[in-house]
């Protein structure tokens, strides 16, 4: 990384700024001495102007629709490898070998099985919980279960909390999705592969004996593939904040899943599905078009827009792609939502309003339609996204730890609240 000294002016303040540049993207200007020599703080609610780290990990370009992960654009991860060699290259960073691809996928598929006692901690759930709480519930509790991969100091013990963390999520969701359906929970089989295993634990019954589709599987390890990571995101940042206090890897990624519930980042495949069955039918689309563009309306094209992305989200493009692949495979001709979904596409990308304040379909417009012909229920669409995000996480989480400048997240505010007073007393007050 080069760098570059000058300064900058403020207030007839003249401050010493160093402006570092990276390999592709924005430079940064580094004001960590700009308290210090001002005693003012920089103001960005929802930090749309401000890099929190110095990452190697995803590159976005948000004008051009570009996405990387350690280089490699998405679109040739997700047409060409498979989810777990995109585990390995995000969290080692470089794509492996076919022996260490062998044992990345031989160690994580050995660690797929859970603490028995977790079986009954789902028991103390209403039936009708959503599965994020549960979710949220279980991987915070793995640190009660795995105490011997919460020494965060040690190297060692951060990579077995991590495959632990890998391996485990596609359990955990499984068994959340059986609780809530009343079914009983599905061992992992070691014979089948990520993704295989995980539709296997969701849809096989005792009763009989279940085969994987294998476009099934290929679409959702696809799926898993464009959710893996996306630079510093609400929840990826959220897992950074709450590792630089030192907390265990477990709680940290319970903390990611809490944020991504959220309907403007993660919950938005599970609004996204909602507002089109809400819409209904393509002659509803002006309407809700009207909706989306009235100030006064709260309304918002849920699956359109990104905070980065102003053009194409490239994931969402695949996602359209792997979408008709699903309904082509399931013999779904003609699904109303996904003619709800093209007809509004083709309508918003036509507007000015869209044009002008560059709103483009994400990731999250065609995801909900696809799980939903999969046979996910609306309520799994974010615990699939937290399943296959869970990855990223732990590769941004242990980049933090790993980095020899991070400390305690602490920001500032802009106090605008009362100047100090005495305490009155209680007759004293009117
Ligand atoms: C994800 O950050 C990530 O990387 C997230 C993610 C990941 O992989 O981790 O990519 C996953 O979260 C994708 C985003 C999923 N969310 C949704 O689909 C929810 C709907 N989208 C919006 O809520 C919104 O677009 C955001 C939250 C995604 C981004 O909002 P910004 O960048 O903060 O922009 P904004 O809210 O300030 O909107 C800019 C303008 C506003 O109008 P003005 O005030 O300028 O007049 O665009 C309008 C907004 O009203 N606008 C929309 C809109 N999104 C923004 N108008 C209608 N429909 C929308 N969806």
């Amino acid at each position: 990384m080069s760098a570059m000294t000058g300064h900058i002016v403020v207030d007839n303040h003249k401050v010493d700024v160093t402006v570092k540049n990276g390999t592709i993207g924005p430079s940064v200007i580094d004001i960590a001495k700009l308290y210090g020599q001002t005693g003012m703080f920089t103001y960005d609610p929802g930090f749309t102007s401000t890099a929190s780290c110095e990452s190697k990990i995803t590159f976005i370009d948000g004008d051009e629709g570009v996405l990387l992960y350690r280089g490699y654009p998405i679109e040739q991860l997700a047409e060409h490898g498979d989810f777990l060699e995109t585990c390995y290259l995000l969290l080692y960073g470089e794509l492996p070998t076919a022996a260490q691809k062998a044992d990345f996928d031989y160690r994580v598929t050995r660690h797929t099985m859970v603490h028995e006692q977790m079986a009954r901690f789902y028991q103390g759930f209403r039936r009708d919980a959503h599965p994020m709480a549960v979710m949220v519930a279980a991987v915070g509790a793995m640190s009660a279960f795995y105490h011997d991969s919460t020494d965060i100091s040690d190297p060692t013990q951060r990579m077995i909390a991590s495959m632990r963390m890998i391996a485990k999520m596609p359990t955990l969701a499984a068994m959340a999705y059986k609780y809530s359906v009343g079914q009983p929970f599905v061992y992992p089989l070691n014979s089948l592969d990520y993704s295989s295993n995980f539709l296997r634990m969701c849809y096989a019954v005792p009763a009989e004996e279940y085969k994987v589709n294998p476009v099934m599987a290929r679409a959702l390890d696809r799926i898993f593939i464009l959710h893996a990571d996306h630079e510093q995101n609400a929840s990826t940042s959220t897992v950074r904040l709450a590792g630089s206090s030192g907390a265990n890897p477990f709680a940290c990624i319970a903390a990611g899943i809490a944020c991504l519930w959220g309907p403007a980042h993660g919950g938005a495949n599970e609004a996204a599905l909602k507002m089109l069955q809400e819409i209904g039918h393509v002659d509803n689309i002006p309407r809700y078009i009207a909706k989306a563009k009235d100030k006064n309306d709260p309304f918002r094209l849920m699956g359109f827009g990104h905070r980065v992305y102003k053009n194409y989200d490239p994931r969402a493009k695949i996602m359209q792609k792997t979408c008709h692949e699903v309904l082509t495979e399931l013999g779904i001709k003609d699904d109303p939502l996904l003619d709800v979904a093209l007809e509004l596409e083709r309508i918003a990308l036509s507007d000015s309003y869209f044009i002008e304040k560059k709103l483009y379909p994400n990731i999250d417009f065609y995801s909900g339609i696809t799980l939903k012909a999969m046979g996910f229920p609306t309520s799994m669409f974010t615990v699939l996204f937290a399943l296959a995000r869970t990855v990223g996480w732990i590769a941004q989480w242990k980049e933090m730890i790993e980095d020899p400048s991070q400390k305690i997240g602490r920001p500032r505010q802009l106090y605008t609240g009362a100047v100090q007073r005495d305490y009155a007393p209680i007759g004293k007050r009117r």
